[in-house]
């Protein structure tokens, strides 16, 4: 028999995952707003659900501005695409809303708590408009929809 050209396995989506400011602190931050989850837990439910999605995924929590635009920067060629969840920085941020733009990889917003029905100053996303899609209020389930958009979305 003639030697069978072999399959190409389709590649993994890779999908970089960046938490910002003060969301190591979820578990014991305010549970109105951001549940009861640790951000481990928030981490394992994230994994768990781009093994069923066939995503790869790195994840990182830092509280400094100048880290994520790093991590933008260098990540942008490996990743196929960002979730971010800015924190504080979505809220006055021209740095990392202008890393999001100057970067060609799709990056998607994702929000815990609804930031619409909270005080005046988090009713304003900087970043959202560079993004191409935002998820929010639904707790972890924000950060699960934001992976269901590049897996199954995106294809
Ligand atoms: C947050 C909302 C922000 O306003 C806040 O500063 C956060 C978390 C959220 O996930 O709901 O730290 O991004």
């Amino acid at each position: 028999m003639s030697k069978q050209p072999e399959l190409k396995r389709s590649a993994k989506k890779k999908i970089f995952i960046i938490h910002g400011p003060n969301l190591n602190l979820l578990g014991s931050r305010d549970s109105q707003h951001y549940g009861t989850l640790t951000l481990d837990k928030v981490n394992r439910a994230i994994r768990k659900k781009a093994r069923e999605l066939n995503l790869e995924t790195r994840i990182i929590q830092t509280n400094h501005e100048g880290r994520i635009i790093d991590l933008l920067q260098r990540r942008r060629k490996w990743a196929d695409g960002f979730i971010i969840n800015p924190a504080a920085f979505t809220h006055y941020s021209y740095a990392i809303r202008d890393a999001i733009e100057a970067i060609q990889t799709p990056v998607v917003e994702v929000h815990l708590s609804n930031i619409y029905e909270r005080e005046d100053f988090r009713k304003i996303s900087v970043t959202k408009e560079v993004c191409v899609a935002q998820f929010y209020g639904k707790r972890v389930d924000s950060y699960l929809e934001a992976l269901e958009y590049f897996g199954l979305v995106q294809q």
